[in-house]
């Protein structure tokens, strides 16, 4: 068997679907905010699921360690940020040395951030993409693991452009966890 996977989510959840749909082992999935749709595609498959939301703790440190302990509970070797939009605490990523990686629509170190479609749409650039990386206290500056182009077409909005992007993740993100979760 891998190692046990825990995801962590905040929106629609497409990228929980394709590993979902990969057959990597997910054994819970923990969000930031009940109104994630990505909670919904967890239940469906079966998966425990739980929410830690800010304003339910002392500070961020709390409330990242009840989701590292939640998590912990359940198993979790390997943790997949997955669309999840807030950063963690160096006392959560201590739980998992090494082990908590993220999927970011950009090719890294090019726009990091909450805004990377908008970001790279509104710089001109010919050419952005999808990355794979390592997470750190930082804003999406850990090592990258693995990166893909999409090229940016005449014509693009932000929603056609993710829409592109967010297929080449659903491929690279299930390959990248199934290479380091192993089995
Ligand atoms: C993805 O494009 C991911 O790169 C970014 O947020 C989006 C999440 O989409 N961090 P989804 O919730 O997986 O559909």
């Amino acid at each position: 068997m891998g190692r046990r996977i825990g995801v962590l989510v905040s929106g629609a959840g497409s990228n929980l679907q394709a590993l979902l749909d990969s057959g990597v082992d997910v054994v819970a999935v923990a969000s930031n905010t009940t109104g994630a749709g990505a909670l919904a595609r967890a239940a469906l498959a079966g998966v425990p699921t739980a929410v830690f939301p800010l304003d339910g703790y002392a500070d961020r440190d709390a409330r990242d360690l009840a989701m590292a302990a939640w998590l912990e509970r359940h198993g979790v070797e390997l943790v997949v940020c997955a669309g999840y939009m807030q950063l963690l605490r160096p006392g959560f990523l201590e739980r998992f040395p090494d082990a908590v990686i993220n999927v970011h629509p950009a090719l890294l170190p090019a726009f990091p951030g909450a805004h990377a479609v908008d970001d790279a749409l509104e710089s001109g650039v010919a050419e952005t993409g999808a990355t794979v990386h390592l997470v750190d206290a930082g804003v999406d500056s850990g090592r990258v693991l693995r990166q893909e182009r999409v090229a940016i077409v005449a014509g693009d909005t932000r929603e056609t452009l993710h829409a592109r992007i967010r297929e080449v993740e659903h491929r690279l993100l299930p390959e990248v966890v199934k290479e380091l979760a192993g089995g």
